[in-house]
């Protein structure tokens, strides 16, 4: 399994420790994701320990409640390939803000600004309306039983790992702390390692975690500075390679066109491997905070870099348990928050 991965899109693998789900063997695009460690017992019959999150969540109460993921997202996926990297990155910019609560999805409302026209998040995310298509399905199949955290997480496993479930949903969004805690991407290391521990994760997730950028795109206006003019003198960043500059110059030239697309890796976009890292350690990083990661002379990350270059089932380990991780930051558990009916309002 882990072997065909690697010329293989992304994309949905749902393992569990009794039984591995190949999804979607008529489409070839997309099956595979990690295998991932083990350590979750089901803890007796009961899967609805209500105080803690576990991957069993809904087992009983919302049987269906993966298989409406996939679904949706196979479709999803199959028009726009992209969607897989949006997806994953919503999970990101949910957690990183007062914990992974959906508090990303409220729209503007009498009480609160949404957090979608944050710094971070304006003209840059994607994806609500799969989401939206997914809880609307999920309302018919389970009526206000499957939360909007969850349903993020479920979306982001299903381009990745299994994710633990059991959060609820906040009554409120928090665009300021959007704006401040979700790390712009001109961080130089020792920034990007503060911002990491203030969610309560360490170096190795910092490095694992930003494994997610082997897919996706980053928009011209995120990386413009560093081709022409780092550090507010008018050179680039020393650390980018220079034929990779040239190449990126092109598509982002120093007036205009912020809104060019370029691939976060380059070498294999569509694929979910440890390209990345390999990039990286040839000065190669699209972002600025990429770079740093190898660039930024704090050896633990550089040599993170290193072991994740050669060795990409360490960085599919350290990925999955870095995600689940992230996955738990402050739920909302038991009685706290609710479970919205649409993941864009509050209920009343
Ligand atoms: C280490 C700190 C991080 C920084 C500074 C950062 C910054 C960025 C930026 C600036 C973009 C491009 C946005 C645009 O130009 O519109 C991006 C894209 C992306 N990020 Fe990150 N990111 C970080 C960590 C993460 C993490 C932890 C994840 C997921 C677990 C993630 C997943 C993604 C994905 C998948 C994309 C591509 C999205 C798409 O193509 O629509 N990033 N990131
Ligand atoms: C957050 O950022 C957005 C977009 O740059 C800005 O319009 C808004 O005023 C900021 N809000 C706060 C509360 O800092």
């Amino acid at each position: 399994m882990m072997a065909s991965m690697k010329h293989n899109l992304v994309l949905f693998a749902l393992f569990t420790l009794l039984s591995t789900f190949v999804v979607s063997q008529a489409n070839p695009g997309y099956n595979y994701g990690f295998d991932w460690g083990g350590g979750w017992g089901r803890g007796g019959s009961n899967n609805n320990n209500y105080n803690s999150l576990t991957p069993y969540f809904y087992d009983y109460s919302c049987p269906q409640a993966n298989d409406v993921v996939i679904s949706v997202l196979e479709k999803a996926i199959a028009q726009d390939r992209r969607m897989a990297a949006s997806l994953l990155r919503l999970h990101f910019h949910d957690c990183f803000v007062k914990g992974c609560d959906a508090s990303l999805l409220l729209d503007d409302s009498d009480n609160f600004v949404s957090e979608k026209s944050a710094k971070p998040n304006a003209n840059s995310l994607r994806g609500f309306s799969v989401i939206d298509e997914v809880k609307a399905t999920l309302e018919e199949v389970c009526p206000e039983t499957v939360s909007c955290a969850d349903i993020i997480a479920l979306v982001a496993r299903a381009a990745t790992v299994l994710l633990p479930l059991g959060r609820r949903d906040s009554k409120a969004a928090y665009m300021k702390l959007a704006n401040t805690t979700i790390p712009p991407p001109t961080l130089i290391a020792r920034k990007l390692i503060a911002s990491f521990k203030q969610q309560g994760l360490d170096e190795v997730d910092l490095v694992a975690l930003s494994g997610s950028h082997t897919i996706g795109v980053a928009r011209c206006t995120s990386f413009k500075k560093r081709l022409y003019s780092q550090n507010g003198k008018s050179q680039p960043d020393v650390s980018l390679e220079k034929a990779y500059l040239n190449e990126l110059k092109s598509v982002c030239p120093s007036s205009g066109g912020d809104n060019s697309i370029s691939p976060l890796d380059y070498a294999t976009p569509k694929s979910f491997d440890n390209t990345y890292y390999k990039l990286i350690l040839g000065g190669r990083g699209l972002l600025f905070t990429d770079q740093q990661l190898y660039s930024g002379n704090h050896p633990k990350l550089s040599q993170l870099v290193k072991s994740f270059a050669e060795d990409e089932k360490l960085f599919f380990d350290h990925f999955a348990k870095s995600m689940v991780k992230m996955g738990s930051i402050s739920p909302l558990l038991g009685t706290n928050g609710e479970v919205r009916k649409n993941c864009r309002r509050v209920n009343n």
